[in-house]
């Protein structure tokens, strides 16, 4: 708890993840939970006994119009972030969103420019950005503990949820593309998409992305919702060792192996082939920062909202991310061919 004046705070969307978002605003001592909103009066009025002092409402319109919060929390599905979003900040309130931030590239824009004119912020919900673990990999990598990286793989699947208005691709992707552009300070330059759809609406429900960075690294994703097992696992490959990031791990979520792989090419001519040499050592489990991602994210965003810079998840990065997801659609649509995410 601390003396300042707390930011008056409002959630649209008591699903799943919106609830959890409440709890650690409510937890931060940073935020006050002024209102809460849900379409759904069941929704709303099982979280708003938990925080009986919080007004609720059925209609974010009304809300609004009553009383604008200085920040706006849209915990809402992919199609509704523009809207609420534009909402809230013709209001004047500051917006943190959910990811992905929008459904399109020409939506996020819009509300990024509007932004900009109502001198607002908004702020995107990249939960994973902000977990012990990736900033380690991050710390990691920038310390050169991986040496050259050769390529990066990673594992999302599970069996669903899925969505009513988005592909598996549009709802766990985000998780990943915005770990990697934050663990590499880079963005995704090109993607080529494969998927497959086993389901009645004709979503892609199984999922491939090869990437390209503009630094030339290629990272593979792999996402399902078909999956009888549930993995969450990152594989750094690098020339002075590697990483795996298993999110399931309780503990140990980060395993960096002291193995690596080099190629002597000095002598190329003469033998005609290249040297290749394996390095087998220890592997080790870093002990990581364990507190809960939103909390953070609330810190970060609380102090923001009270002038100090913040440099992640920000509505850049969230357009980034999108730019990628529609490029992604784009190579699906034509049948997996490499696809530039910069028009
Ligand atoms: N950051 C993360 O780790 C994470 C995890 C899960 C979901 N999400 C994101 O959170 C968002 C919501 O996902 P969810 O799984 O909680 O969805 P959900 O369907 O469980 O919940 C959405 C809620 O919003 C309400 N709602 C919808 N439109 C509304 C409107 N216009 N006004 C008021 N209420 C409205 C619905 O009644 C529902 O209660 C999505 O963008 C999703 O991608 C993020």
């Amino acid at each position: 708890m601390n003396d300042r004046k707390r930011i008056r705070a409002a959630v649209v969307g008591l699903g799943y993840w919106g609830p959890n978002l409440v709890r650690n605003l409510h937890a931060s001592g940073e935020f006050e939970v002024a209102a809460l909103c849900d379409e759904n009066q069941k929704r709303l009025d099982k979280f708003g006994d938990l925080y009986p002092w919080a007004k609720r409402f059925t209609s974010a319109t009304e809300m609004l119009q009553q009383d604008p919060p200085e920040l706006l929390v849209v915990a809402t599905p992919v199609k509704t972030h523009r809207a609420l979003t534009l909402a809230g900040l013709e209001v004047g309130s500051n917006v943190l969103c959910e990811k992905p931030l929008a459904s399109s590239v020409a939506e996020a824009s819009e509300m990024l420019e509007l932004a900009a004119k109502m001198g607002k912020r908004i702020f995107v919900d990249h939960t994973f950005v902000y977990t012990g673990a990736v900033r380690r990999i991050k710390k990691d990598i920038a310390a050169g503990a991986l040496g050259n990286l050769f390529y990066i793989d990673s594992v999302r699947i599970n069996l669903g949820l899925f969505q009513p208005d988005v592909d598996v691709i549009w709802d766990l992707a985000p998780h990943d593309l915005s770990t990697l552009e934050y663990v590499l300070g880079t963005r995704v330059k090109t993607v080529q998409a494969i998927a497959t759809s086993n389901n009645p609406r004709g979503f892609a429900d199984v999922a491939y992305l090869h990437l390209e960075f503009e630094t030339g690294l290629a990272a593979h994703l792999h996402l399902s919702w078909l999956s009888p097992v549930k993995v969450r696992r990152m594989i750094f490959s690098g020339s002075k060792s590697s990483l795996i990031y298993d999110d399931l791990e309780a503990s140990e979520k980060i395993k960096v192996y002291d193995h690596g792989v080099s190629f002597d090419v000095s002598d190329i001519e003469q033998r005609k082939q290249v040297l290749v040499s394996y390095r087998r050592g220890d592997m080790h489990a870093p002990a990581i920062d364990t507190t809960e991602a939103l909390a953070t994210e609330l810190k970060d965003i609380a102090a923001a909202l009270r002038g100090a810079k913040n440099d992640a998840a920000t509505g850049e990065d969230g357009l980034a991310i999108v730019r990628t997801l529609e490029a992604a659609q784009k190579s699906l649509a034509a049948g997996g061919t490499k696809v530039s995410t910069t028009p």
